[in-house]
């Protein structure tokens, strides 16, 4: 399926202050320079912030990352549960269409879909509750056929019981998940053959089900406001991990979060490292104007920002840099330590000191990058 940008988006993204924290307590799990490694959880808690990615979202969250925003757009284009549209508000319904459930009544199921949310995939019903979407295998093959709905699976579906389904989520209930038919779990649908000494003596539910109907969200989104565990990697008793968030607490971690690891531009130029030599910089750009230090391939908006905060604004700055005043910007690139030598940035700011171009520089003028 082709995947592409909704044809309507918002001017703006902001992550709420209580997921702002939380996006930046992720970015402090990958060692310095590799913290693009948070794409995937940064895009999800924006996913669920919204309901949907917007090319804003998606933007925010590479200039979070100092990511080119096609980097970003291309984890969020190649990924099935990112949704590049609006969803319904209560629920997007994920039916299963391949094999073992296409073979067991996928496209009734489907049927269902259509007649009740909508005829096609990606459309939002005429009360924006409901969206639904044909998917790939989603590994529940032996309770076939089967749809994902918000966090949980609901198997063994009839298409009687889809549309119960659709009804109790549309009054506000949560069905319970897991098998539909009165099956446990994944034993055979005419009865166990095996371990048979355990029927008497199991639960009502199997654990997956009954751990879904304990939490009861299935369908509610991750909107910052739950009990978090921003930075469990780090000391116990860290301020972040304390607390249950509010608006305002997330304000202050937000804070927190900025001074521990993702830290501040002012921060960034306030402490510089010792390591290598500190090269001559500039309090502020030369009258000819600042150049456009994104044209270096693997400088982002974020890290020009951090660039331009250490004194750089030129490209012949960065190209005239010797070897220990290397090892300097590289150490002093907090969050980002090593980009000058990992993307040669030397050698790319020396073609475009000279009025040249790379490679990447050229793409990015025709807004290919
Ligand atoms: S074929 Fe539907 S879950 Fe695998």
């Amino acid at each position: 399926m082709l995947r592409r940008l909704h044809h309507e988006q918002p001017d703006i993204f902001a992550f709420t202050p209580a997921n702002q924290a939380w996006a930046e307590a992720q970015m402090t799990k990958y060692p310095d320079g590799r913290q693009a490694s948070a794409i995937i959880p940064l895009l999800w808690r924006a996913q669920e912030q919204e309901g949907w990615l917007s090319r804003p979202a998606i933007e925010h969250v590479a200039e979070m990352l100092g990511l080119a925003y096609i980097r970003a757009l291309e984890v969020a284009s190649f990924y099935f549960m990112f949704q590049l549209q609006p969803v319904g508000s209560v629920a997007n319904i994920q039916v299963c269409g391949t094999t073992s459930c296409m073979i067991c009544g996928a496209e009734d199921l489907i049927g269902v879909c259509q007649e009740k949310i909508a005829t096609e995939p990606h459309q939002l019903s005429s009360d924006g509750k409901f969206s639904w979407e044909e998917v790939e295998c989603l590994g529940s093959c032996a309770n076939a056929p089967m749809a994902q709905i918000g966090k949980d699976y609901y198997e063994d579906l009839t298409t009687e019981r889809l549309a119960e389904i659709i009804d109790e989520l549309a009054a506000g209930n949560v069905p319970t998940p897991g098998p539909q038919n009165g099956r446990y779990a994944a034993e055979p649908a005419s009865g166990l053959t095996s371990l048979t000494e355990y029927e008497a003596t199991k639960p009502p539910l199997n654990a997956s089900a009954a751990l879904a109907v304990d939490i009861g969200d299935t369908v509610k989104r991750i909107d910052g406001t739950e009990v978090p565990l921003l930075t469990p990697w780090k000391a116990p008793g860290n301020a972040a991990n304390s607390k249950k968030t509010t608006r305002g607490q997330g304000m202050a971690r937000r804070s927190e979060a900025a001074v521990s690891k993702g830290a501040s531009d002012a921060k960034l130029a306030a402490i510089p490292s010792d390591v290598g030599q500190k090269p001559k910089t500039l309090d502020k750009p030369r009258e000819t104007g600042v150049d456009n230090l994104k044209l270096i391939k693997g400088v982002g908006p974020k890290l020009e920002k951090v660039l331009h905060s250490l004194g750089f604004y030129h490209f012949d700055q960065i190209a005239t840099l010797s070897a220990d005043e290397i090892a300097w910007v590289d150490e002093n690139l907090e969050g980002f330590k090593g980009r000058v030598s990992r993307d040669d940035w030397v050698s790319q700011a020396k073609i475009l000191a000279k009025g040249g171009e790379t490679e990447f520089s050229a793409k990015s003028k025709k807004g290919e990058n």
